[in-house]
């Protein structure tokens, strides 16, 4: 349940002023004091907020804040800045109701400080999403842009707006921001050139010097060094608690944010660093011959750096500085300029650029945060706006003069708002008006603003009269015109009243404003106004090249040159307040006054005079009064029933009816009088604050009593619950200490019944049990004579089945052979005498049919070896012949088939098998290889054409073989051919024949019992190729070669068979030694194949991989 709270609630002092008692202006301060010394920086006069300028950072802006204030009534918490802001935001939201808040106060009151608080709530409490989020930053992130370019360091505020700003910000139906526009009031450009003592120039000037990288300011040609620069006072460029790099970074974050393009921001800094220069720009006079001086720049460094910065031809610029056209109707005239007027032109052309760089900015932000959408807006306006200013000693000026017009017309419009409100909150709850006695400031408007004798058409007029003008002069016209005004004061008015006052000096006038009387100094008033900027200069900026120059100074166009007057500056800015005036009055206002609890700008100082005189010019006090002219106090029926129901026993608890009939029950028990309060339609309307503080002092008693009855009423209640908890904890206990009783009685009854019936059941068991051994005994007697009965009686009948078996079985026999012997002289009569014999033969027959038969699932294949079974043992001698024989047969069918190269390969292979079968390991593995004879194809490799045409006759076998040289026992390739007659051993590389051996001196050809391919081939001693000893050769189809070569020997008529030895170890001839190679079984040395190995001189060993 939400807790129903108010204003009224722990209030400090009173939190509205219109519930001040008594109302003076001392009570007035002391309750400001008293609340500002409580950290109560805020206090209300009705819907108006008074802000204190605490000075430091208070823990009352918090998110949880903004949650406490949101939707909440005004009245209903403690004040804030957050509750006018909810409540701007609410009914602008809900009501569709425009609103403008109009902050005002004195320079440093807080004004941009509060500005920045609405908007930051308004930015919390709208909607969300990400488009609403980017405009709600743009929104926010103008103000770093604008405060640095527009404010400055001056003695009365570190961060001082020197720009009157009016933001209308943008919502749609739903109370979501769309965008914004900013209108900008005269910027007080004389700051630029000239800064009075302990002030600064604008802050961008020195962010910029202090925050730019290196790189920056050297493309801008600047120095970091702040005393470089004449425009730039240096007795106070450092300010505490500011730190100005910090703040260049933030500046051109917010300025990306905000939508500024790269280049457009170094346009603007190249604009500032202009500026810097221009300042430091100086001239010195040169003699003419007509007695004149004239002004010439000195040094020109600057100047040339300045040009080249905005784009400028140097000379066009220079002239300008010495020289001024004057238009005159149709005639041209150019006159010098000395010195003083080059530095006036120089000053006015820094101020202009400076002052429309400004305005260029509010227009490009202007361009970015511009509602999009073309649907009507409702607008909430936030005024920030220069507060009244007061210079000591007269030193108030044309800018004083200006800002305080604006302040008096602010005043105005509060008072007829703030009444007008009144009256219509009267008229809306049908409230008798009674007339409120006020001072209007409108006379003193008029005295400032009217078109016919005002002070500013006196100015005007001034500016534009031919002859010569000054500002005496217009102190004059001053003078005879406004002298019967009552506000106004000179000496030299007729008036003899101020003849003699000496406070007010001869070129002074003196103004009484609503806040208090200025003296005005005249000096410079016409200049300020007139605002002049010499066209040659204008054209010059004109031509410059830098993006920004045209449209800053357009015009210097000179297809545009226009001989009228620009407006003045007084004439720009009464007409711009005109505007704004008429566009705050279209709105709702909600007004927030500033003020500034000391000039020392710390905290928890509270100057009483210093607040007094703010006070009095607000017209704080004057405010107040106004407003409970009437009534001092409104609540609607609800809040003011739910809040003193409790003063009569009619509405309390509960009133059930209508909530204005319970308040006048309720205030006709509490007997108030009857003119102390009017009944509006949906408000109670209270005359006077003390009525209320009488019926709030009766309900804190009755609060008091109340809270006695609560108490009472609880602890009643309390100790009730706290007995019948008691009962209902004894009657649970007792029952269970009763039924854990009962349970222990029952389980001894229970045992000692088991006991005795365990006893009982035992007796009677054992009686059972003896009476049923007796029977069991009985029982068994009676089978025991049973069975012996029986066992006699079987045996018995068994012998006699016996006897009659036997008997049965002999009459069998003798019957079978009596049977046989009546068959056989029977059948002995039918037998043939050779019959036997033929049955026989016929068995006989078939059987051999059926073996036969049997016989012919056999195959063809010689190399089927599969025969059936025998199936009579006397068959066996020819089963075998018959299964040897059929093997022949197929074997002869099988040849038959072959070809003469077939039988020719076979009888190859037969040879091979006859030579080497079970001789040598190597044998098996070849048998299934064919025997292709031409390994090399040495007719079609051309490799081998030359060696193939060296041989007289056909090639029977070439193959590539492995000479083993006898030194180290490593092969070496050689190509091996073999013909009928001879055989070669050529190079395997370029096929040049090394020995050509004749087959006849061939002896013998030596190989092992072993899976190797090594053999000797052995030359015949004494023959012409045994010089060259034997050859140890190896190959991987030795089984061919040697059958080859065996088979020549064998089919050769002339010569001897050759002798193939098969051992394993044999003698080799190799040149005059004999040596012996010997073959041995070894481990796999060299993956799979043998090696040869030289032991010594005499032997050679060949291991060769077990298989
Ligand atoms: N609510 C606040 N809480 C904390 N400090 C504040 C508050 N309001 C103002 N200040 C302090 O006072 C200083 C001056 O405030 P601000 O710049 O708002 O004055 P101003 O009224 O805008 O003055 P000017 O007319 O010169 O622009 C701020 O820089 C800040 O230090
Ligand atoms: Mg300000």
């Amino acid at each position: 349940m939400e807790v129903k709270t108010s204003l009224l609630d722990n209030m400090i002092g009173v939190g509205d002023m219109v519930l001040l008692e008594p109302l003076n202006e001392d009570s007035f301060i002391v309750n400001l004091r008293n609340r500002f010394d409580h950290n109560e920086i805020y206090t209300y006069i009705g819907s108006v907020v008074i802000s204190m300028n605490p000075y430091r950072s208070l823990p009352i802006y918090t998110p949880q804040k903004v949650e406490e204030y949101r939707n909440r009534n005004f009245y209903e918490l403690s004040p804030h800045i957050y509750a006018l802001a909810d409540e701007a935001y609410r009914s602008l939201r809900d009501q569709d109701k425009d609103q403008c808040i109009l902050i005002t106060g004195e320079s440093g009151a807080g004004k941009t400080e509060a500005s920045k608080l609405v908007m930051s709530y308004v930015a919390a409490v709208c909607g969300k999403g990400q488009e609403v989020n980017k405009v709600k930053e743009q929104l926010l992130q103008s103000n770093p842009v604008l405060e640095a370019f527009g404010n400055a360091k001056t003695m009365r505020n570190d961060n001082s707006s020197r720009f009157g700003k009016y933001m209308d910000i943008e919502f749609d139906f739903k109370g979501d921001p769309l965008g914004g526009v900013i209108s900008n009031y005269l910027l007080e450009k004389s700051r630029v050139c000239k800064q009075p003592r302990g002030e600064r120039n604008f802050h961008i000037f020195y962010q910029l010097l202090s925050g730019a990288s290196d790189d920056t300011l050297m493309k801008l040609k600047l120095d970091r060094d702040f005393s470089k620069y004449n425009y730039l006072s240096l007795d106070s460029a450092n300010v505490n608690g500011l730190d100005d790099a910090a703040s260049f970074r933030t500046v051109r974050n917010a300025m990306q944010i905000v939508g500024f393009m790269e280049a457009e921001v170094q346009s603007v800094l190249e604009l500032v660093a202009a500026v810097l220069k221009l300042g430091n720009i100086e001239f010195k006079p040169e003699s003419r011959v007509n007695g004149f001086d004239e002004s010439r720049v000195k040094d020109k460094n600057d100047l040339k750096e300045m040009c080249e910065l905005l784009g400028i031809e140097q000379s066009v610029l220079e002239r300008a500085f010495s020289y001024r056209t004057v238009e005159a109707k149709m005639e041209k005239m150019s006159t010098t300029l000395n010195v003083a007027q080059a530095y006036y032109a120089r000053d006015a052309l820094a101020k202009n650029l400076y002052s429309r760089l400004f305005s260029w900015l509010v227009t490009r932000i202007n361009e970015s945060i511009k509602a999009q959408a073309k649907t009507r807006h409702k607008v909430m306006g936030v005024l920030d706006i220069y507060g009244f200013e007061i210079f000591e000693e007269g030193d108030n000026s044309f800018e004083q003069f200006i800002i305080n017009y604006c302040n008096e017309k602010l005043q105005q419009i509060f008072i007829e708002l703030t009444l007008r409100e009144e009256q219509e909150e009267y008229i809306r709850e049908d409230i008798e008006w009674t007339n409120i006695e006020y001072f209007n400031n409108a006379i003193i408007c008029d005295l400032i603003e009217n078109n016919q004798n005002g002070i500013l058409a006196m100015l005007d007029e001034e500016c534009l009269r031919p002859g010569t003008v000054t500002d005496d002069t217009f102190l004059d016209k001053l003078n005879t015109i406004c002298a019967e005004h009552q506000h106004f004061e000179s000496r030299l008015n007729k008036n003899s009243k101020f003849l003699t006052d000496h406070s007010l000096p001869h070129s002074c006038f003196r103004i009484q404003h609503y806040a208090g009387k200025v003296l005005y100094r005249v000096e410079g008033f016409v200049d300020k106004n007139n605002d002049l900027l010499y066209r040659d200069l204008s054209q010059a900026m004109y031509k410059a090249t830098h993006s920004l120059m045209r449209q800053l100074f357009p015009e210097g166009n000179p297809a545009k040159v226009n001989l009228k007057r620009p407006p003045t500056a007084g004439f720009q800015f009464k007409a711009s307040v005109g505007v704004l005036m008429k566009n705050l009055q279209t709105k709702n206002p909600n007004y927030i006054r500033c003020i500034k609890p000391n000039d020392k700008k710390v905290a928890h100082i509270f100057t009483d005079s210093l607040v007094c005189h703010q006070v009095r010019y607000l017209g704080l006090v004057e405010n107040v009064r106004v407003r409970r002219a009437g009534y001092a106090f409104r609540q609607p029926y609800e809040s003011c029933l739910e809040r003193y129901k409790m003063l009569c026993k009619k509405t309390w608890p509960h009133w059930r009816g209508p909530a204005r009939d319970g308040v006048e029950v309720l205030l006709t028990d509490c007997s108030v009088p009857t003119e102390e309060f009017a009944y509006g339609r949906s408000k109670i309307f209270i005359r006077n604050p003390r009525t209320l503080f009488t019926l709030e002092e009766r309900r804190r008693a009755c609060l008091e009593d109340l809270a006695t009855l609560i108490q009472k009423i609880y602890r009643g209640w309390k100790s009730r619950t706290h007995f019948l908890l008691l009962k209902k904890s004894q009657v649970v206990v007792a029952a269970w200490y009763r039924r854990y009783a009962q349970q222990n009685k029952y389980q001894k009854i229970k045992s000692a019944t088991l006991v005795m019936q365990s006893f009982v059941r035992g007796w009677k068991a054992r009686n059972i049990l003896r009476q049923l051994k007796y029977e069991k005994r009985c029982k068994e007697a009676v089978t025991t004579i049973a069975a012996y009965w029986h066992g006699t009686q079987a045996r018995r009948e068994l012998r006699r089945l016996k006897e009659e078996a036997r008997r049965k079985h002999a009459v069998a026999i003798i019957w079978a052979y009596w049977l046989g012997l009546q068959v056989r002289r029977e059948y002995r009569k039918f037998f043939r005498a050779n019959a036997g014999k033929k049955i026989y033969d016929f068995t006989i027959q078939r059987i051999m049919q059926k073996y036969f038969l049997g016989l012919k699932t056999t195959t063809m294949s010689p190399m089927d070896n599969t025969w059936p079974a025998k199936p009579y043992g006397f068959l066996e001698g020819a089963h075998t012949q018959l299964r040897r024989i059929f093997h022949l047969w197929r074997c002869k069918k099988y040849r038959g088939q072959f070809t003469e190269e077939k039988k020719a390969v076979y009888e190859e292979k037969l040879e091979a098998s006859e030579i080497f079968k079970d001789k040598k390991a190597l044998y098996p593995s070849s048998v299934s290889q064919p025997f292709k004879g031409d390994y090399l194809e040495i007719q079609k490799n051309p490799k081998y054409q030359k060696l193939n045409s060296a041989m007289e006759e056909k090639v029977l076998l070439a193959d590539l073989v492995n000479k083993i040289n006898r030194a180290n026992g490593k092969g070496s390739p050689r190509l091996f051919l073999l013909t009928k007659s001879n055989f070669v051993l050529a190079d395997q590389k370029t096929g040049q024949v090394k020995a050509s051996v004749p087959l006849p001196d061939l002896a013998s050809v030596s190989v092992s019992t072993q899976s190797d391919g090594f053999f000797a081939l052995k030359l015949k001693e004494g023959s012409a190729s045994a010089s060259k000893g034997d050859f140890l050769l190896s190959s991987e189809h030795l089984i061919e070669i040697i059958t080859k070569l065996h088979r020549i020997g064998t089919t050769a008529a002339d010569r001897d068979q050759i002798n193939i030895d098969i051992s394993d170890e044999f003698l080799v001839q190799f040149k005059q030694d004999k040596v012996c190679v010997k073959f041995i079984q070894g481990g796999p040395k060299n993956g799979n194949s043998a090696a040869c190995k030289r032991k010594n001189n005499r032997l050679l060993e060949v291991s060769v991989p077990s298989p």
